[in-house]
């Protein structure tokens, strides 16, 4: 079943409006009809391999101490001299996601101690995580992070430290990509 819907207001729809009313906050313009469709998410362009997508989204499991203490120590994408990268997209099986929000967490932090073990790594290895679950992709986390090539050593310390977790017991696909910053090819 698809993920992505699109809710489209105008003239179409199987829907009738039958009442609109602005509670609070800006209105939509009126629409006497509203159809609900699934988004067909942009397909791999001709001669590509694969596509993979993902978005950023709000944090899930970190603390106000935590966020506080990464944003005091982490560096942005696109430093000059960060001239490799790793691409690993990760998902996690079915048992993870029947766990409850604080019994993911409980796994995350105070059993597995991603934040902390990460922690260490800041700001020598800059990150970014995108969410693809629910967009109904094959994976559930692309992550990216880029670095010096003197730290290459310790990024794969650390992914090694992760993957030796019990978090990492319910990673059921993954995907290890390293690259290096070559700019730009095209045929
Ligand atoms: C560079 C040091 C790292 C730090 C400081 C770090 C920190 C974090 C934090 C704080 C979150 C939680 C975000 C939230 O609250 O929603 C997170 C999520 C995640 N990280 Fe890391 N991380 C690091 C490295 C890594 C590496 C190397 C991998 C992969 C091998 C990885 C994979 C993930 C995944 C898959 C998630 C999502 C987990 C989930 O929502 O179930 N992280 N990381």
């Amino acid at each position: 079943m698809p993920k992505c819907y699109a809710m489209t207001g105008g003239k179409t729809g199987t829907w009738a409006v039958t009442s609109m009313r602005n509670v609070r906050g800006d209105g939509l313009t009126a629409a006497e009809r509203i159809d609900i469709s699934p988004i067909d998410l942009a397909p791999s362009p001709a001669g590509a391999s694969w596509t993979l997508r993902g978005l950023i989204s709000n944090i899930r499991y970190a603390e106000r101490a935590e966020i506080a203490a990464l944003k005091a120590r982490q560096e942005g994408l696109g430093r000059p001299n960060a001239i490799r990268a790793a691409l690993i997209p990760i998902r996690k099986s079915p048992a993870w996601w029947d766990l409850a929000q604080d019994e993911r967490r409980a796994i995350f932090e105070e059993t597995s101690h991603h934040t902390a073990i990460g922690m260490a790594y800041l700001p020598t290895i800059a990150r970014q995580l995108y969410h693809c679950r629910d967009l109904g992709e094959p994976f559930d986390f692309l992550t990216w992070f880029e670095y010096a090539p003197e730290h290459a050593t310790a990024f794969e310390d650390l992914v090694a430290k992760l993957r030796d977790t019990h978090e990492w017991t319910y990673v059921d696909r993954e995907v290890d990509i390293r690259l290096a910053r070559t700019g730009v090819h095209q045929e």
